[in-house]
């Protein structure tokens, strides 16, 4: 399989990074995941635009356009013949030596671009029985909104759910629930869907917002509001998303079941919404 290093397709062997890139020294970049559904990537605009959106945040400036980094991922996707699968890509500040905390001009510094392909078919088996998961508090930093390559804080909260036999950690602050390790969270209750609002604490998800914008059409009330752990735990029905899980019901939390421990109607709706979503823009997944 070949991967994109810079503006060029070529083989893995082939990458050459300074280790003296900012990326390996601080964690000084941005990431994205984005799903392909029949050789065609799905929301690959959003996730472009929340690139894009972070680069700002950060004073990355970004070594291509929108349109040029879209083409460039859908090159690899043809090359590597990806029906189902996820594009991963991730950008740098590039080289800046000697090391410096501080950001170097950015005449001084070439970002640094890679992106990678894997098959990854749909888990149609977990999102029917859903996943367990834990709830830890949010020892992130304050900067969620930011698709950081730095998941210290997320991987740190994700290996303490596999420690106990567990698929994720959701996580919160204080007594609000924020997001997961890896992924947004939602809950239902009295058919009322509740999540995080968008801003500084959550990752604002693609998943979540194709969901929301899907429920709100079928007549759905959708509160962006934020809910206690207490909350979470008397949900009717809870669910995770993100792009590579979908709408993921969770069926049990701290190891007590959610409703009945299945999978409920509400999320099972969401979840055919998705598809129809995916399906008008990807076409027909099954
Ligand atoms: N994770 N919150 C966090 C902390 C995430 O890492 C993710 C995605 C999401 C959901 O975002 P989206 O719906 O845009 O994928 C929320 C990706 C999949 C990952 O890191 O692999």
């Amino acid at each position: 399989m070949k991967v994109i290093w810079n503006s060029k397709l070529v083989e893995r062997e082939d990458v050459k990074i300074d280790m003296e890139d900012r990326g390996y020294q601080f964690a000084d970049g941005l990431y994205e995941v984005i799903r392909v559904y029949n050789g065609i990537l799905f929301t690959a605009t959003q996730h472009v635009e929340r690139l894009f959106t972070g680069a700002k945040k950060i004073e990355l400036i970004l070594p291509f356009t929108k349109e040029e980094l879209i083409q460039l991922l859908k090159e690899l996707i043809q090359e590597n013949q990806i029906e189902t699968g996820n594009i991963y890509l991730q950008v740098t500040r590039g080289v800046s030596s000697p090391r410096n905390h501080a950001y170097p001009e950015a005449e001084f510094t070439t970002p640094i671009f890679t992106a990678t392909t894997t098959i990854v078919p749909r888990n149609l088996k977990m999102m029917k029985n859903g996943i367990k998961v834990i709830t830890l508090p949010d020892m992130r930093w304050l900067h969620c909104d930011i698709k950081s390559i730095s998941l210290l804080g997320n991987i740190m909260a994700k290996h303490e759910a596999h420690k106990k036999g567990k698929d994720e950690a959701i996580l919160y602050r204080g007594n609000d629930v924020t997001e997961c390790s890896a992924s947004n969270i939602s809950i239902i209750k009295n058919n009322i869907l509740y999540t995080h609002p968008d801003g500084n604490l959550i990752l604002p998800g693609i998943t979540k917002a194709v969901i929301l914008e899907t429920a709100r059409k079928t007549g759905m009330i959708v509160k962006e509001e934020t809910f206690s752990l207490k909350e979470l735990k008397e949900a009717d029905e809870v669910f995770a998303s993100s792009t590579t899980m979908e709408a993921m019901p969770v069926v049990e939390i701290d190891n007590e079941l959610v409703g009945d421990g299945k999978r409920g109607p509400v999320v099972q709706l969401l979840q055919e919404l998705y598809v129809a979503q995916i399906e008008s823009e990807c076409g027909l997944i099954h």
